[in-house]
């Protein structure tokens, strides 16, 4: 697989990712012990990198791991690689680990943190999945619990997903739809999730143990600035089975509508209406407020 067109920057420093180089002995590596956040470029500018740091702060800070670099270092570090990356749009991972340890527990020895930001071609959704909506399922894989590993942590510890991610793959299907341990609805392996039941925009609240999505909270602002009726609740499996209209949100994927659950048609096999009004708004949105 060619990386050709993949650029990162690593400590502030810019090359070719083939050329960056972390340490076998980085904490991210033996540990997982990172936090990480995707985003986009609308127009070549980062969409809410505001928003996203601000997030990569709040993940830091609940394992602890410091992050001295201030946020408009952040910005002129990734402004120096989006300007070596020349992309027509980028894809941009940011990744803070806590450093370069000794495979140990001992956190005091940590020399960090490790602060990595990386670029490639951004490649969208094609538009099929927005015209005709995605196949998900629901995933037999059970959403990390919060007093396990709380999702609200964007951590580099993917497993639960790459275990959901897989078995939705097996099946033919895009996404999984994760529960958690009461059996509700959680999210998407990377992704939130919303339905439509009679004119309400519905999502399940944070303490489903979810990621606070950035395009959620985006979508939920921008639905009640168009006077939709919005509430974050339990979601029950059976009220999004029986939804009239559903999709999933993210950074990369925006809005895709969901044709499919577990092979069953959500509402009448198409994207609604009012997933594609808020689809139409958010493409009209996001690059008015890339900086
Ligand atoms: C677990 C999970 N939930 C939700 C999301 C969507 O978050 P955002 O809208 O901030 O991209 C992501 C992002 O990839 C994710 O990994």
């Amino acid at each position: 697989m060619s990386h050709m067109g993949f650029f990162a920057s690593v400590n502030g420093v810019v090359t070719d990712a083939a050329e960056a180089r972390v340490s076998v002995l980085d904490n991210g590596f033996t540990f997982g012990d990172a936090v990480y956040e995707t985003l986009r470029t609308y127009g070549r500018r980062p969409f809410h990198l505001d928003r996203h740091l601000a997030r990569l702060r709040r993940s830091a800070g609940r394992l602890r791991i410091a992050v001295p670099v201030p946020d408009d270092e952040m910005g002129r570090r990734l402004d120096a690689l989006l300007e070596r990356s020349q992309h027509a749009e980028s894809y941009i991972r940011i990744i803070v680990t806590r450093g370069v340890g000794d495979i140990s527990y001992n956190f005091d020895r940590v020399q960090g943190p490790t602060v990595v930001m990386v670029t490639k071609p951004f490649q969208p959704f094609p538009e099929a999945y927005y015209r005709d909506g995605i196949a998900v399922i629901l995933s037999s894989v059970q959403r990390n619990h919060p007093r396990a590993l709380d999702p609200g942590i964007k951590s580099c510890n993917l497993l639960n997903s790459v275990l959901a991610v897989q078995e939705a793959q097996d099946k033919g299907a895009l996404e999984p739809i994760m529960l958690n341990a009461d059996g509700d609805v959680a999210e998407g392996a990377s992704s939130n999730v919303f339905l439509v039941k009679s004119g309400t925009l519905l999502t399940p609240t944070l303490d489903a143990g979810i990621l606070p999505g950035v395009t959620r909270e985006l979508l939920l602002e921008r639905a009640r600035a168009l006077g939709v009726p919005v509430r974050e609740t339990t979601v029950r499996v059976p009220e999004l089975l029986e939804a009239d209209e559903a999709f999933i949100t993210s950074s990369l994927k925006e809005l895709a509508p969901i044709r499919t659950i577990d092979g069953r048609p959500v509402g009448d096999g198409r994207p609604g209406p009012l997933t594609l009004r808020l689809l139409a708004d958010f493409r009209e949105y996001a690059p008015r407020h890339s900086t």
